[in-house]
């Protein structure tokens, strides 16, 4: 078992876990976070994407343990109160999802892509949003839509 201490959606916790635990395991059921989703069992779906100290991360590839001292930014945390944040109203905006389970990862990343880009003075188009989505899969294919909602909100990011 680990203690650990965290900072998950701007709240501090503190609690033991699991050596094995994963941090997409401890978000969902020790926190109740379930917009975090689990789509896989091999790494490739993104459906578990978070931030964690600011940079995407896919939560079932890290340990929860090795998480403290983080801070931790799930879906849940992204809108301002009743305002969505601008990736959430852009994906509403496009209809950029369809059964929404690898929704929350999207837009988890976008989020993520669109600070990269911006930081490094680079353009994230359209070309460079379907290579950053490489890691994050829509069993539903809607991606056309999906890239368009990115787009629209690096616009307003
Ligand atoms: S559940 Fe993490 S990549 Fe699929
Ligand atoms: S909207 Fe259904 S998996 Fe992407």
């Amino acid at each position: 078992m680990a203690d650990i201490t965290l900072t998950v959606n701007g709240q501090r916790v503190s609690t033991t876990v699991e050596d094995r635990a994963l941090l997409v395991e401890f978000l969902r059921d020790a926190l109740g976070l379930t917009g975090t989703h689990v789509g896989c069992d091999t790494s490739q779906c993104g459906a578990c994407v978070v931030h964690v100290d600011g940079k995407a991360m896919k939560s079932c590839t890290m340990l929860a343990a090795a998480a403290d001292g983080c801070e931790v930014t799930t879906i849940e945390g992204v809108a301002k109160g009743d305002a969505l944040h601008p990736m959430q109203k852009a994906f509403n905006d496009n209809h950029g999802l369809q059964c929404g389970f690898c929704t929350p990862g999207m837009i988890m990343s976008g989020i993520d892509m669109v600070a990269r880009y911006r930081a490094d003075g680079r353009t994230l188009d359209e070309a460079a949003i379907r290579e950053e989505l490489e890691g994050n899969i829509c069993r539903c294919t809607g991606y056309h839509n999906i890239v368009k909602s990115i787009q629209q909100a690096a616009g307003e990011m």
